[in-house]
């Protein structure tokens, strides 16, 4: 059965090669004053892009300031800076050069700007959001999504806190994808993207709340665009077409196409990740290949009829004797893939060992940041989520 929708996907999509010279007259059509230019940790000025986008920036006559330094799993401490920043400098559009955790960063800068009081307030669920500064992006890895998704995640350097907050506010306004910025990607944190991309998918995929044909159809031919196109890239890292695929999969999983006709996301696997990244600070899509195919076994006879048809339509396994089966060699044949890529099917090959007392502490987190339950394969409980844990080790 179909569910009603809202599907919002405002951010102009300018895809291809050599489309990052287009930045300046993107961001000069927003009519701002002026910009924050803000980027990650080393690639975008080892590779020349910043060079690049700077010279179009000027080009254009934009007024702009920067902020670097953005890390993995974006810290809170850098988005206070970027936000007294932002004020002190009179900044009124924040262009985010990198992947999930840049473009993260400055929708967390854009949202600290507009709305009085702490930031964090809206990742503790203390309070809502009434805006966000414009955002536009230069995506240089396809992975998070964030350059058309609605939300946000952070992490709070004390504690080791990783918290998301979702609302339109923040969508991008324009993102630049040129899928030639991801060949310069060591290749671990392109498995990882392809992870992420997949898992984003299979996160609406599995669900009970019910679907539609057309948004399944759509759904299992991301998947299997993702998964072939991983193992080209793989082999060949450089593969223009490959690149082009999995970049343009990595927007659409993210941005609801997915989910349309579909009233309950799953995403029990991002919470059990998202404590995992906050405490030992691992790749977003390793964290999640990692838990996912505990999750999967301890869920799917509650989700069987979906888990079935993910074997036969999307990892394409022979049919078992019963569903049971089908769906068993379904989980086992994109654990295989996993492992294809290089991404670790369980804790320890993530290069983790939690102690039970750690494992205890995660699934209380993750049942904090859920508000006592998450999923829709199955509805997990702190309880289910420790289990989760304890079997992915
Ligand atoms: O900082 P630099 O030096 O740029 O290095 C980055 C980083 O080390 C590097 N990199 C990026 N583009 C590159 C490159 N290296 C060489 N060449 C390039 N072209 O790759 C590393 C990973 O970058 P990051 O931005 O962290 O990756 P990703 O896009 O996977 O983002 C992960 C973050 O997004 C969050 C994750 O939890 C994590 O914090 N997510 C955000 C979502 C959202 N806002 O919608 C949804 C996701 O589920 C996810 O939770
Ligand atoms: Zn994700």
């Amino acid at each position: 059965m179909s569910n009603n929708f809202n599907y919002y996907t405002p951010t102009r999509v300018v895809f291809g090669k050599g489309t990052e010279e287009q930045t300046g007259a993107l961001v000069k059509a927003q009519g701002c004053r002026k910009v924050l230019l803000h980027y990650g940790s080393g690639s975008a000025r080892k590779t020349g892009l910043l060079d690049r986008i700077e010279k179009s920036l000027q080009e254009a006559g934009i007024a702009y300031v920067e902020l670097g330094g953005v890390v993995p799993n974006p810290r809170l401490s850098l988005v206070y800076q970027g936000i007294a920043l932002c004020r002190k400098e009179g900044v009124d559009f924040i262009l985010a050069v990198g992947g999930g955790s840049v473009i993260d960063s400055a929708k967390a800068i854009g949202y600290g700007v507009v709305n009085e009081g702490d930031v964090w307030e809206l990742y503790d669920r203390k309070k809502q959001a009434t805006g966000c500064l414009p955002i536009g992006v230069v995506l240089t890895i396809a992975a998070a999504g964030s350059e058309m998704s609605s939300s946000c995640v952070i992490t709070k350097d004390e504690g080791g806190v990783k918290r998301g907050y979702a609302s339109d506010y923040c969508r991008a306004r324009f993102a630049i994808m040129n899928p030639e910025l991801t060949t310069t990607l060591p290749d671990y944190q392109t498995a990882c993207g392809c992870t992420d991309i997949l898992m984003h998918t299979m996160e609406r995929y599995f669900t009970n709340g019910g679907h539609m044909e057309l948004t399944d159809s759509i759904a299992e031919g991301l998947m299997r665009t993702v998964l072939r196109n991983a193992e080209i890239l793989r082999d060949h890292p450089d593969d223009y077409e490959a690149r082009a695929e999995i970049m343009w999969a990595g927007s659409l999983s993210h941005n609801d196409l997915t989910g349309c006709g579909i009233q309950e996301k799953d995403f029990a696997s991002h919470a059990l990740e998202h404590e995992i990244g906050g405490m030992f600070d691992v790749a977003h899509g390793a964290g999640l290949a990692a838990v996912w195919g505990s999750w999967a076994r301890y869920v799917y006879m509650n989700c069987l009829d979906r888990f079935e048809m993910f074997a036969l339509r999307v990892m394409e396994v022979e049919p078992g004797r019963d569903a049971q089966e089908t769906a068993l060699r379904g989980i086992e044949a994109m654990e295989a893939f996993y492992r294809r890529i290089g991404m670790p099917t369980s804790l320890r090959e993530l290069g983790i060992a939690p102690t039970d007392e750690q494992l205890v502490e995660l699934a209380r987190n993750c049942s904090i940041a859920s508000g006592g339950k998450k999923g829709s394969a199955k509805v997990l409980q702190e309880a289910d989520m420790l289990a989760i844990y304890r079997a992915s080790l």
